[in-house]
């Protein structure tokens, strides 16, 4: 009802809301008259340009390097105290509104929060991600890391690794997405689209070739352009496509002879000029190894300190040895990214993490990542009605499960949940368990069931415990981290012989594996099922619990192959590093940073002779069988795949996929591609995919666009000429089905 009373009121409100706006409104011009880069209707080339003209040169130069790293006693600079416990911290303009830069490690969830006195929340491993093949599951992945990060006080992330697994053994596969461009590319493109998205500064690395940690900071990766642009680069190149982040970090390894930091091929005419990155080139910690020749071959900024970057570009620079130019073009891309990820305009503010989302998306990501690799007699799920008593042996289980180590480590909450209180959480290169426990998980899901546990140090105490159960499960733990690869894929700490053992007790022995990359599997014949739970997460337990009592159907498929043996790899036995290098590898600071100048091992090289042929495309082409295959899952139903057509104007497949067991499920259906026969290739390549949800005895008509992208040949133009990609004419054959083995339609695309 209106009188006349409530009338005036807001008659008083109005003009008080119009005078507000005018006040605000002049405010703002003279704010946009006096700072116009704070106009956030310009695009962020515009505003870092404005900013770059009210720059003196000690402000640019500012820019352009690091000022010491948190917990690292070597890497100590005046303003590291200002790191706010991070890896990194670059002086912003206060003067300008340019706020510095607070970096952290993010790659599975914020590192340090226990030496800070703070909580992150694990997210499953991205190599766990990939597996989900889910790009919405790697968004949200991406959202929660994000919203911590800036919770924390940070505004920049230093996630996002897309580094092929092109050598099983590397020990950072668990940071990374697996061995196909086109997954890793679109898995980590979204994680780190979405986590930029929430105002940070976003990041991709290891650019590029950074497939081992064995001599990282000087092994020569050796392989030719094509094949890098067709494996290696094309994940970068799709990852930062779909991402457009504010840095790409440069690796540590040479790339044909150059550093990743100053490699002019891959930074200057790769990265900036054919895709167009207008980021910057941040080096991996201590990565830098030039002044004059990184400036020039692209890096933007030396991490984490001014070795090169600091007062030695200044004389360059100073000395003519550097142009202005191209300070300014780096100054300028530090900008560019701060005002293309929001910090400017929105800069952190620390607030309590919401640490109930993020355990919920934790649990939500690792029920789409657990691969179910076999299940005979369908022993899986646990039926509450026939297991009465389950023996749980080994892994710690317990008490928790396993976390990947190295710069991206999450600390748990209270500390590492098989050391004893207060003894620290994480200790570089030593194995830190959460305190996510899948015995009580799985107790609390079978609350009749009677569940006994052994260590499984002892193989004839847990195979005496595992005989009188109606079913055991062993879980099997590979632990990874930078700065090491694995001497093989061999399960460590004598877990191969227990696991025989257990099953030749139990004929009802269930495996379940936590491990970041690929393991071999001597005893795959003799057990009745194969669960990969990956490095799990902060609410891992919960989600392997619901697989394994069924409440969650598993739909996670292998990001990489998994091989029956080391010798059907394409090199069986790595290079060692030769003997005067060797002697440097231990000239390594606590944390990983290289201590001496990496120049000086150039003996070391890795040639990468299988070129492109990375993971199934090299099974495929030496017609090897894997042990489990890219691309393989199974489920607690069966789908069945049938009338594929394909659409060589649209470059679509089509075909019909049926639940024809009677659960409902999630599949993901594979599309895969090859080359016309003149190519003279001998593999497919991944070109699609799609996750479907059916009920029992539903069908679906799906149709998945096939990207050209990967079908490309690189044309290397050799002695001057432009180089060029080409989509060769004629046909291709595609493949539909579940798992790069498992093709059962085939149709032909036709490229005039
Ligand atoms: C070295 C690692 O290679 C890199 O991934 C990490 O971001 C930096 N250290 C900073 O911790």
């Amino acid at each position: 009802m209106h009188n006349r009373k409530s009338g005036s009121f807001h008659l008083f409100l109005s003009v008080i809301t119009t005078l507000g706006a005018i006040v605000a409104a002049s405010v703002v011009a003279a704010q946009s008259a006096d700072r116009p880069w704070m106009n956030p209707n310009l695009s962020p080339d515009e505003r870092a340009d404005l900013v770059l003209k009210q720059l003196t040169l000690d402000e640019k130069l500012a820019l352009l390097h690091g000022n010491g790293m948190a917990h690292a006693p070597q890497w100590q600079m005046p303003l590291s105290h200002l790191t706010n416990g991070g890896a990194g911290y670059v002086e912003g303009v206060k003067r300008l509104g340019i706020p510095p830069l607070v970096i952290s490690d993010a790659g599975y969830g914020v590192r340090d929060s226990g030496a800070n006195g703070r909580y992150s929340t694990a997210m499953p491993s991205s190599l766990g991600a990939a597996a989900s093949w889910d790009t919405d599951s790697a968004c949200e992945f991406g959202t929660v890391i994000g919203q911590e990060l800036r919770a924390q006080g940070f505004n920049m992330t230093l996630g996002g690794g897309v580094d092929l697994a092109r050598e099983p053994r590397n020990g950072r596969n668990f940071e990374y997405a697996g061995e196909d461009p086109l997954l890793a590319g679109s898995v980590v493109g979204n994680l780190m689209k979405c986590e930029q998205a929430q105002h940070v500064v976003g990041d991709i690395k290891h650019y590029v070739m950074n497939d081992q940690e064995t001599g990282r900071f000087f092994v020569n990766a050796v392989t030719s352009k094509r094949a890098m642009q067709e494996s290696d680069l094309l994940a970068f190149h799709i990852a930062i496509s779909i991402a457009n982040p504010g840095a790409v970090m440069c690796s540590y390894n040479r790339i044909n002879d150059d550093f990743g930091c100053e490699n002019s091929y891959t930074l200057q005419d790769v990265l900036k000029s054919d895709w167009g990155f207008k980021g910057f080139v941040i080096s991996d910690w201590g990565g830098t190894h030039s002044t004059e020749k990184a400036s020039a071959a692209g890096l933007d900024q030396e991490q984490p300190m001014a070795d090169f970057f600091g007062p030695k570009l200044k004389a360059a620079l100073e000395a003519g040895r550097v142009p202005l130019s191209e300070i300014d073009d780096h100054a300028r891309r530090v900008l560019y990214a701060e005002f293309l990820s929001g910090i400017v305009d929105d800069p952190p503010q620390k607030s309590v993490v919401d640490v109930e989302k993020g355990l919920e998306v934790a649990q939500r990501v690792e029920e789409r990542s657990i691969v179910l690799l076999k299940n005979n007699s369908a022993t899986l799920p646990i039926n509450p009605s026939k297991v009465h008593s389950i023996a749980i042996i080994g892994g710690h289980a317990d008490v928790g499960m396993i976390s990947g180590g190295g710069s991206a480590q999450v600390d748990p909450p209270s500390g590492n949940a098989i050391m004893p209180p207060g003894k620290g959480a994480t200790i570089w290169q030593k194995p830190v368990w959460f305190p996510t426990s899948p015995l009580k998980a799985l107790q609390a899901k079978l609350p009749n069931a009677k569940i006994d546990f052994d260590p499984g140090t002892d193989a004839n105490s847990a195979a005496n415990l595992a005989r009188n159960a109606d079913l055991a499960i062993v879980f099997a733990y590979q632990w990874l981290a930078e700065d090491m690869d694995v001497p093989s894929l061999s399960l460590p700490d004598h877990q191969d012989a227990l696991i025989e053992q257990v099953a030749a007790a139990n004929p009802h022995t269930i495996v379940v594996l936590e491990t970041g990359t690929a393991v071999t599997m001597p005893w795959i014949n003799n057990v009745a099922g194969v669960v990969e739970a990956w490095y799990a997460g902060s609410s891992g337990h919960k989600a392997l619990a619901n697989v394994l009592a069924g409440d969650v159907n598993p739909s996670g498929k292998l990001p990489m192959t998994f091989p029956k043996s080391e010798a059907d790899l394409p090199h069986p036995d790595r290079p060692s590093i030769p003997a005067e290098s060797q002697a440097r590898v231990a000239d390594v600071a606590d944390n990983g940073a290289p201590t001496s100048n990496a120049s000086a091992h150039a003996g070391y090289a890795v040639h990468y002779d299988e070129g492109a042929a990375v993971g199934y495309k090299w099974f495929e082409a030496q017609k090897k069988q894997p042990l489990f295959a890219f691309g393989f899952g199974l489920s607690y139903t069966t789908y069945a795949y049938s009338g594929l057509s394909v659409d060589s104007t649209a470059k679509t497949a089509r075909f019909t996929i049926r639940n024809i067991g009677n659960q409902s499920g999630t599949e993901t259906a594979e599309v895969y591609a090859r080359l016309p026969k003149g190519a003279g290739e001998s593999f497919k390549r991944l070109v699609g995919w799609k996750r479907v949800t059916l009920a029992p005895g539903e069908s679906q008509a799906v149709t998945i666009p096939i990207d050209t992208r990967v079908l490309q040949a690189f044309v290397d133009g050799f002695d001057g000429a432009k180089d060029f990609w080409n989509l060769a004419q004629g046909d291709y054959e595609v493949l539909v089905g579940s798992s790069s083995d498992n093709t059962p339609l085939t149709g032909s695309l036709q490229v005039q």
